[in-house]
């Protein structure tokens, strides 16, 4: 898809389908005044017979017989324009691509609607829309037959209608919606290919690939030994089970300014559960759990086109969850790298495990100014936030704020929840310094954040961001069609670059 932006006539331009706007109860913007003016009326006349509401969501065809250049209109509802958040306008987006390829528009122009939505800058009218139209179409076809993927319809050409003033804003915006959409899609390939191809080995070769031939970028990927040496039991110990060698992956950015920002993502390539298995059901879809590995890998895919000031560190620990009969037992205890020791009373636990390591590296050798891990870590997140939302906890309430604020320009949903330190106690082991679950039925959530926690100390702000729910659409959605979602990518990039 094409991304360009044109001062050019919406009644004058050659496309397949010229997409304006309209406000509550049918407001016409600016520009779907003027074509139905130049049409005499038919564009008011058919949406309201067809009763069309401006309502978000809705959507009205109406084809134009010769009357101006582009032989279809699609009437687009944005709903109450003081209502509209950016979600809301990726889906818009969203639904609009998903349009076009429905009747096979290969070509479509968009009229922005500034004047409707005035409570976004144009850059980011700009961003939002080419960020919807390239993940709302997005598909993930590379194992389907040759004709499957022939048969499927693409839109090769996108053009943003903006008033000659507004060109250079907007042609900044479409910019970072495409870099930006290009990460995500980094992600989203990631997790959606199968577990036996996406190995911890391969996330290693990936992000190796990432930093080859790049002067600002640095990888080194950590082997068996290299664990051993570092006393990463953590990890190693839930390698165990699986054939598959665990790589400790850690790739470097260094940027212009004065803070170092530090990304912490759980790589198990495919959660069987260990020894503690999983039931058929939950397993189907346990090639996500390298989400939070995928998330990063695609963020780091776009640094050197983002350019951010801060200097930024990604670290994955990768591993499969495999019940080998090396593997793991429940009642086994392993140290983590920091040297706190942790019973493994239930092997499907494992995100928190390799993670401890992960965080005690980042405190020992990165020291950052401030850490995000991103985990698909509990199910039990998904009981209290459902699939759309991720939980968000924190040791310091500039960072959570700062987290906050980036997800909700980004278009991504978080909720915070609360590192409750009464709970602390349920983590305490009769044989170890800690175990790695509560035993509890309730609160898991904040079990898996209060875990890591053990493993940061007070003075390095740290945020947990439990992405289970968010990373994987089980059931299609405008914005995320069924699989990986990249949850996760459009938050942190707008936060590290507003880092300096
Ligand atoms: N990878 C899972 C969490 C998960 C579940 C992610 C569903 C996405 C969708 C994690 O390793 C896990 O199995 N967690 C257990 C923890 C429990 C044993 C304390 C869980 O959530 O049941
Ligand atoms: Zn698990
Ligand atoms: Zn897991």
């Amino acid at each position: 898809m094409k991304f360009s932006v044109k001062p050019t006539d919406s009644t004058k331009i050659a496309t397949d389908m010229i997409v304006v706007f309209a406000g509550d109860s049918a407001v016409f913007s600016h520009e779907a005044s003027v074509i139905d003016q130049v049409l005499h009326g038919d564009l008011a006349d058919v949406s309201r017979a067809e009763g069309f509401d401006g309502n978000r969501g809705s959507t009205q065809l109406v084809y134009t017989h010769g009357g101006i250049a582009a032989p279809r209109v699609l009437l687009v509802g944005l709903g109450k324009a003081n209502e509209c958040t950016m979600v809301h306008l990726l889906e818009q987006a969203a639904v609009i691509g998903r349009k076009a390829k429905k009747i096979h528009a290969k070509r479509i122009a968009i009229a922005m609607p500034f004047d409707l939505l005035n409570t976004f800058s144009i850059q980011v009218l700009a961003q939002g829309m080419v960020e919807g139209l390239s993940l709302g179409t997005y598909e993930f076809n590379r194992h389907k037959s040759k004709e499957t993927q022939e048969k499927e319809h693409h839109i090769d050409d996108v053009v943003l209608l903006v008033p000659a003033g507004k060109l250079d804003a907007a042609a900044y915006g479409k910019d970072m919606g495409e870099i930006v959409s290009r990460a995500v899609v980094f992600a989203r390939d990631l997790v959606n290919e199968p577990p036996s191809y996406t190995t911890p080995t391969h996330l290693g070769n990936v992000a190796k690939s990432l930093a080859k031939g790049r002067s600002e970028m640095t990888c080194d990927v950590l082997g068996k030994s290299d664990m051993e040496t570092l006393g990463m039991g953590g990890i190693l110990g839930i390698a165990r089970g699986s054939d598959e060698e665990p790589k400790f992956i850690k790739l470097s950015y260094r940027g212009s300014g004065r803070k170092t920002l530090c990304l912490v993502g759980k790589g198990i390539t495919f959660d069987t559960g260990g020894l503690s298995l999983k039931p058929s059901d939950s397993m189907e879809t346990m090639k996500l759990d390298m989400a939070g590995a995928a998330v990063i890998l695609g963020i780091f895919s776009v640094l050197p086109l983002l350019k951010p000031k801060a200097t930024i560190v990604g670290l994955i620990s990768a591993t499969e969850n495999m019940p080998g009969s090396s593997a793991i037992k429940p009642g086994d205890v392993v140290s983590a790298m920091n040297g706190k020791t942790i019973e493994i009373l239930n092997t499907d636990a494992e995100g928190r495990v390799v993670l401890a390591d992960a965080l005690s590296y980042a405190v020992e050798k990165v020291k950052p100014d401030a850490l995000v891990d991103l985990a698909t870590l509990t199910g039990a997140c998904m009981v209290a936030l459902g699939e759309d939302i991720a939980g968000l906890f924190a040791n310091t309430p500039a960072l959570c704020d700062a987290l906050k604020k980036s997800a909700g320009q980004a278009g991504e949903r978080v909720w915070e929840l609360p590192l409750a330190c009464e709970y602390k106690e349920i983590l305490k082991s009769t044989v170890a310094d800690i175990k790695n679950i509560s035993g509890k039925r309730y609160g898991g959530a904040i079990n898996g954040a209060l875990f890591l926690q053990e493993f940061v100390p007070d003075t390095v702000p740290w945020a947990h961001l439990d992405i289970a729910g968010p990373a994987f659409a089980e059931k299609e959605a405008p914005l995320t069609p069924k699989g990986g979602t990249g949850f996760g990518v459009r938050m942190l990039i707008n936060w590290l670059l507003q880092e300096k």
